[in-house]
């Protein structure tokens, strides 16, 4: 008996990272996938390798969604939705463009607007509830020097999904919304983040400094947690924070050099 047997799920940005790691976890746990991306190779590897659906589409794209939901609603029904799609430009707000506030502004929010105001009607037509998870960060939490258009993204997802909880509670759907903040996560994320030198972001060598535990997640680490929320297990969390950081918010520690 798997965690999510018979249960349906949609998963954006499904090809890589933490949506390829969470399209596995679903599936060994019983969940049949749909998961979109703009990476069609490694999207399609990965519907291969859980036995999903693969879909091209671009979460801003709204007449796309259509599409979407339809995959799901073929294999009948829709219970967990996974808005994880988003991208990370690192630059100082005074040099950002705002061509590039506005494109990470479309992936990370609207995107995720869309995901929801598309897959709750699907879902509650089917009457069985549901979990949506959205994908926040550390960094829709607190503030950072040099992500400060990345946060603005994060932090209005952290709230819409605190709205959107009490909005299906209101309704009384039974469907639960809850956001997950990662901290560093050792995904492809980091290769693609332009930087001013443009060079490479290593997660690791980054969360060997700023992570207290002294080490950057792996997307595993966060899927344990989302499977946890699309699950029964989470049955009374709805409109929480599940934060998955090593410690980063929990506060500083400072690593005195070892005796001689
Ligand atoms: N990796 C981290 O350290 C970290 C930390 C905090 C939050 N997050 C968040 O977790 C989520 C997943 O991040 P990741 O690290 O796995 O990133 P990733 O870059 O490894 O994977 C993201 C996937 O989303 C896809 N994507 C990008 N734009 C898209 C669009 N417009 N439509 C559809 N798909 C699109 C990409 O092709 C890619 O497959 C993101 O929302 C990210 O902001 C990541």
């Amino acid at each position: 008996m798997g965690l999510l047997d018979g249960r349906v799920g949609i998963i954006t940005g499904g090809a890589m990272g933490i949506g390829a790691a969470t399209a596995r976890a679903l599936a060994r746990e019983g969940a049949k996938v749909v998961l979109t991306d703009l990476d069609d190779a490694a999207g399609a590897k990965v519907a291969a390798e859980v036995g999903g659906v693969y879909l091209h589409h671009d979460v801003t794209d709204e007449d796309g969604w259509k599409g979407v939901v339809a995959a799901a609603e073929k294999l009948g029904r829709l219970d967990i939705v996974v808005a994880n799609a988003g991208i990370g430009i690192m630059c100082n707000v005074l040099e950002m463009s705002l061509a590039d506030w506005r494109r990470q502004m479309a992936i990370n929010v609207d995107g995720v607007f869309l995901t929801v105001k598309y897959c709750i009607p699907a879902m509650r037509k089917f009457g069985n509830g549901g979990s949506v998870i959205m994908l926040s960060s550390v960094a829709g939490l607190r503030g950072s020097a040099g992500l400060a258009g990345y946060s603005a993204t994060k932090g209005a997802v952290r709230l819409f999904a605190k709205s959107m909880a009490l909005e299906c509670a209101q309704a009384g759907d039974g469907i639960r919304v809850n956001s997950v903040h990662p901290g560093v996560i050792a995904t492809p994320i980091w290769t693609k983040i332009p930087v001013g030198s443009n060079r490479p972001i290593d997660p690791y060598a980054m969360a060997a400094g700023m992570v207290p535990i002294g080490k950057a997640g792996e997307p595993e680490e966060i899927a344990n947690g989302i499977l946890f929320l699309a699950s029964d297990l989470s049955s009374h969390m709805t409109g929480s924070e599940l934060v998955i950081d090593g410690g980063m918010t929990a506060g500083r520690i400072t690593r005195l050099a070892s005796p001689e």
